[in-house]
């Protein structure tokens, strides 16, 4: 296998791979293109995100100032849209630190109605947290400031927790992406991975004049059955189109910020490696299919796009976005359209460095004598309809304790017809099995979705970051409704 030197500039990797050309040539027999390890020119122009300023100037504090505000903006073609964002921009401005920095936000409301933020999945101190269990509702036209250190890399990111599902549904989200400390082996592992190309799933409902749906439409139904908007987005648009070149890496950082869709697609003709999740890197790159993304999940994933699937000239593929299913109905759905890859054959990119077969060690969690709990998402009839609950509890105000500093073990069941992600605040989690089976890999997790019927174990470490905490479902609908309770850890 051909390496070329990590990290080093695109020029100078470009010559590497002209001077190699000749070899993979000689290698393979018929005649390839000159290389080029540079990603098409404006190939992620369509999906880019604005980065937060960092205001701050010491190397290891990131200050970033957010604004919530109702904002005008074209989302569907030719209609304006008053949606609420921070900073103005759907999603809001991506926070980008370093695992060790310390991140002060300083936030402004200028919503017409009281908010908070949560970092999901930053194990932050509990007051930090951005729940009204952990700080009082930020009122319109208050301040309010959140400092942390940030202990993980990987992929999070940020959304209000007053009235979730309205205020998310709105448009109130953004990204926020932790690198590894320089130095680290996971740095190291950085230059094989391909270039980074972020990207948020949404979906917004808008009513014929293009104004945003009512958050609560179609009542306690929307609620039940969670609200999907029909308008599908990527990074806040429509159907974009990325670009890639043949042989060139990218490294694909997907976060479901639906308040109820689950994402589930592949790239046709091309193989998908899945490199992690919630918690960054999982143990080994694992080929797959088609990945789902359940509703406040993420997944990273690593695309090498391959000779046979381009014949000549740029070729377009559409990203179908297949049916999850997440009802478990009889016959899917016809899928819909998520993106459109356009793959670019001339300089072929020749000479990639090679994927890792390993990223690290993921600890093995000791569970022995671990206190065991169960959790049951569960529905009861009512007479308005089905209520949907945690242990027998409708109104959101279950509350389970735990010891700081001790690991548990927690048994998620699903007696209802349909999928719920259950999302843990402020741990990371791992699946032990799934009814008895071990997961294939050991990875992070702070959200994992429950199939009806089947048994999750999962393991979690608890440190000494004592107070509240919650755990809910993350279609943001039930959680509203009452698929939310509480942890206290002391
Ligand atoms: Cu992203 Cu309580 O959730
Ligand atoms: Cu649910």
């Amino acid at each position: 296998m051909i390496r070329v030197p990590f990290r080093a500039a695109p020029s100078v990797r470009a010559v590497v791979v002209v001077a190699l050309t000749g070899l993979v040539a000689a290698a393979c027999g018929p005649k390839l293109p000159e290389g080029d390890l540079s990603q098409p020119e404006g190939w992620d122009a369509q999906v880019k995100l604005q980065d937060a300023v960092d205001h701050d100037p010491s190397p290891n504090v990131i200050e970033v100032h957010l604004e919530a505000k109702p904002t005008m903006l074209e989302l569907r073609p030719g209609v304006m849209t008053e949606v609420w964002t921070y900073n103005g921009t759907l999603p809001g401005p991506t926070i980008r630190a370093r695992v060790g920095d310390e991140v002060v936000v300083k936030f402004r409301n200028s919503l017409p109605e009281a908010t908070t933020i949560h970092w999901h999945g930053l194990r932050v101190p509990a007051a930090q947290d951005g729940t009204e269990h952990t700080q009082p509702p930020i009122e319109p036209g208050d301040t309010w400031e959140y400092r942390f250190t940030v202990p993980d890399s990987g992929t999070f990111w940020y959304h209000p927790h007053i009235r979730s599902s309205a205020q998310v549904g709105a448009g109130l989200y953004g990204a926020f992406v932790v690198e590894p400390r320089e130095g680290s082996e996971e740095h190291a592992l950085e230059g094989a991975l391909g270039d980074d190309l972020l990207m948020v799933l949404s979906d917004v409902s808008l009513e014929e004049d293009g104004s945003l749906s009512p958050a609560d439409k179609h009542g306690f139904f929307g609620s039940y059955f969670g609200r999907e908007g029909e308008l599908v987005m990527v990074n806040g648009r429509p159907m974009p189109t990325v670009k890639m070149r043949l042989g060139v890496p990218q490294r694909w950082r997907l976060v479901n910020a639906a308040r109820a869709r689950y994402f589930r697609f592949n790239v046709p003709g091309q193989s998908l490696v899945r490199l992690g999740g919630d918690g960054g890197l999982a143990e080994r790159p694992v080929p797959v299919n088609e990945v789902t993304i359940a509703p406040g999940e993420r997944v990273e994933l690593y695309l090498l796009p391959q000779a046979e699937v381009v014949p000549q000239a740029p070729v377009t593929v559409t990203v179908p976005l297949l049916d999850a299913n997440r009802f478990h109905l009889p016959a899917e759905a016809e899928p819909g359209e998520l993106m459109r890859v356009e793959l670019v054959a001339e300089k072929a990119g020749w000479g990639a460095p090679s994927l890792p077969e390993r990223f690290g060690e993921i600890p093995v969690i000791d569970t022995t004598g671990a206190r065991v709990q169960l959790v049951e998402f569960m529905e009861k009839s009512d007479p308005d309809g089905a209520v949907l609950g945690i242990n027998g509890r409708t109104d959101g105000h279950l509350m389970l304790t735990a010891s700081a500093n001790t690991v548990e073990v927690w048994e998620l069941t699903n007696t209802t017809p349909y999928d719920h992600p259950f999302h843990l605040h402020g741990f990371f989690f791992q699946v032990l099995d799934v009814d008895g089976k071990a997961p294939e890999l050991r990875e992070w997790r702070d959200t994992v979705n429950l199939v009806p019927g089947r048994k999750v174990r999962i393991a979690i470490p608890f440190d000494d970051r004592v107070g509240m905490w919650m755990f809910h479902c993350h279609i943001l609908d039930h959680a509203d409704i009452g698929m939310m309770a509480m942890l206290h850890l002391h």
